[in-house]
């Protein structure tokens, strides 16, 4: 969904975040597998006061309103998607939505007045970082469980020869020489085998390797995985809300960056040699 009249940048900005955020509910699959660890969770949330970081419509602080928590505190900095939670949360039957409340506000501002004992999110971008859990890092509070606690982002090595065609040549490829493009082929789903970066709450991110070394092929593919307590959830390519992200390859090593912005966290790529 692409906007196509001119707008004020901040209304531009939050229509175009709506709409980005609203398509993930197309990807039942993400959204089941946050509600299976939340049902997984439910002694830890049935009877506590919890909350859902970017909750966008709501859902899952709802889930866990029906886990049973006290109370649950549904945080949201985008205006019109906190409105839109706000009048789904008004429609539930009373003995639900009287457990919700929205909060508008950056997530990293918010200081709840209780002690948190559940904070769920999905702040998870296709290249891990490139999204917003590093707001994670920046609470004013201290949650005792963060759900999902962790990620991961793999690369594969792969021969451009098996996935280019009429339209992306190996010649367009080329053109693509240090660019990043989510969805440039239909993932195969084996292609990724070497973990790149771990996140882990509490503990950032961590590079593990730069570095494809003696590894044969001619184009490199990166996705997301997202983890709790080591055990994946969802994944790129398996669930339709990440795709895997392409470039051709031009050496052996390379430099990944993240710098947050308030849109989000900006990727930085290049080769190194
Ligand atoms: C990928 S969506 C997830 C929505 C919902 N948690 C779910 O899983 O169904 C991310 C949501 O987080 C919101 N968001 C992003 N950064 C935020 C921040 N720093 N504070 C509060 N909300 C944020 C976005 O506006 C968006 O609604």
């Amino acid at each position: 969904m692409d906007i196509l009249n001119n707008l004020a940048p901040r209304r531009f900005r939050e229509a175009d975040d709506l709409l980005a955020f609203i398509s993930i509910y197309d990807d039942t699959r993400r959204t089941r597998a946050f509600q299976r660890l939340l049902r997984a969770q439910q002694k830890h949330i049935r009877g506590a006061v919890c909350a859902e970081g970017g909750c966008g419509l709501g859902v899952l602080a709802i889930e866990m309103a029906k886990l049973g928590a006290r109370h649950v505190y549904a945080v949201e900095q985008n205006p019109l998607l906190a409105k839109l939670a706000r009048e789904r949360l008004a429609q539930l039957p009373k003995k639900i939505a009287q457990r919700l409340e929205v909060i508008e506000t950056p997530l990293q501002e918010f200081r709840p007045p209780q002690k948190i004992a559940v904070l769920v999110h999905e702040f998870y971008g296709q290249l891990l970082y490139d999204e917003d859990l590093w707001v994670l890092e920046n609470l004013k509070f201290k949650p005792q469980r963060v759900l999902p606690d962790g990620g991961e982002l793999l690369a594969g090595v792969v021969s451009a020869q098996r996935y280019t065609d009429k339209i992306v040549t190996p010649a367009l490829l080329k053109s693509l020489d240090g660019v990043l493009v989510a969805g440039l082929f239909e993932e195969k789903l084996h292609e990724l085998r070497l973990p790149v970066l771990r996140w882990q709450f509490g503990k950032g991110l961590l590079q593990l390797t730069d570095n494809f070394g003696n590894r044969k092929g001619d184009l490199i593919c990166f996705g997301v995985a997202v983890t709790h307590q080591g055990k994946r959830i969802c994944e790129a390519g398996r669930c339709p809300n990440w795709s895997y992200v392409w470039t051709p390859r031009r050496g052996n090593r390379f430099s990944l960056g993240f710098r947050p912005t308030t849109a989000g966290s900006e990727c930085f790529f290049h080769w190194l040699s």
